[in-house]
């Protein structure tokens, strides 16, 4: 992938669009017909992850997020415990580290000051060994860390993050499914399931994208707007709070995320037709839940946005759109939930005249502190 615009008129927008094919290349040569191969994250890894205990996951950003819903995956399909913790506090405080912890950093540039710290910091301590999911192969993360394994997303030039994240999620599974099998802990049908899923997943992606004139007729109910609310349950509340990173980011509107059940612990009182509330509405078991709570928000007049399962029946009026998305297996809703609300950042970013790809004060890699 060269690190040229092209016919684009933004790099974010080129790098959404690549996500099929970087997806293809991160996993290229690492499935076998119905597993992951071990060898994929370094010849040491069968041996490491079979006395694996517990996962301490350490990332800045948007890879932060990609950790946190990583922490749903490895604890629901492996029953391995796992904790997530932003760079910048873990590398400063007294961490308890249990026995058979495995330290996994994120970075698509694995040169984040903070990331690098706190894997320099893990070496003080007891930890069973480092992995690093990067995107950069020449970089310190990678030099530094036991075990490797490379995301491929090709260079992201747009700062704010985009086939770096969704090549992240694919790493993150792919270690969930590498691990679960090295302890036995995987059930054999899901495995094989999720694998099918995986392969097929560039395919879904290109179904998403084709969304993207929807969104952008969508963005501009969203223009004029000063605040924005992000609700998802589950691994879906990480992608909310991307999406609301990503629309902070590039359009400069005030977005928080919520995980949908905490509305009426404080963000409800904010609710009224001058804030959009988006929420993602994949087909899983807490779409009941989320149904009800999106009803209290329409009862508050709020004006919804749904990203939802097209085989949902969810339904539309004067308070709430739906954007229908194509049907994913559960488990890899999380990357295609992310790709529209990157869509949908992108498409208010650009109505609202932003420089899209060099948002004000911030830099693509974080190298001081
Ligand atoms: C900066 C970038 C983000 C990125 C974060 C972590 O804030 O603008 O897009 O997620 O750093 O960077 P890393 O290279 O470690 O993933």
């Amino acid at each position: 992938e060269s690190s040229e615009k092209g016919s684009y008129r933004h790099f974010m927008l080129k790098e959404i669009d690549e996500q099929p094919q970087a997806v293809q290349r991160t996993l290229a040569d690492r499935l076998a017909a119905d597993h992951v191969l071990p060898e994929a994250f370094g010849a040491e890894a069968s041996a490491l992850f079979k006395q694996v205990k517990n996962i301490q996951i350490v990332a800045c950003g948007t890879s932060y997020h990609a950790g946190m819903v990583a922490r749903y995956w490895i604890e629901s399909l492996t029953n391995t415990p796992c904790q997530v913790e932003v760079a910048s506090e873990f590398r400063y405080r007294h961490v308890a580290v249990q026995p058979g912890t495995l330290f996994v950093s994120i970075s698509q540039s694995g040169e984040t000051a903070d990331t690098l710290a706190a894997l320099r910091h893990s070496k003080d301590n007891n930890y069973l060994g480092s992995l690093a999911i990067c995107n950069v192969g020449t970089s310190s993360l990678v030099r530094e860390s036991d075990l490797v394994l490379l995301t491929r997303a090709g260079p992201e030039i747009g700062v704010a993050s985009t086939k770096a994240f969704t090549t992240q999620l694919v790493g993150l599974l792919l270690l969930t499914l590498a691990l679960g099998r090295a302890q036995n802990s995987l059930d054999t049908e899901q495995e094989s399931s999720i694998i099918a899923a995986l392969r097929n997943l560039p395919k879904i992606l290109n179904d998403t994208l084709a969304l993207s004139t929807s969104i952008e007729q969508l963005a501009q109910c969203f223009a004029e707007k000063h605040h924005a609310l992000f609700l998802g349950r589950g691994e879906q509340y990480p992608v909310a709070l991307e999406g609301a990173l990503k629309l902070k980011e590039i359009s400069y509107i005030h977005a928080e995320a919520y995980p949908a059940g905490e509305l009426k612990h404080g963000p409800l009182a904010l609710v009224d037709s001058e804030m959009p509330v988006i929420a993602v509405a994949p087909n899983n078991d807490l779409l009941e839940k989320l149904k009800s709570n999106l009803q209290e928000v329409s009862a508050r007049g709020g004006q919804l946005f749904v990203f939802a399962d097209s085989s949902v029946p969810f339904i539309e009026d004067t308070q709430t759109r739906v954007i229908k998305v194509p049907s994913i297996h559960p488990t890899l809703a999380p990357i295609l939930y992310t790709v529209v609300l990157q869509l949908l950042s992108y498409h208010v970013a650009v109505l609202k005249g932003t420089d899209v790809d060099q948002p004000r004060n911030l830099a693509k890699s974080v190298t001081v502190e």
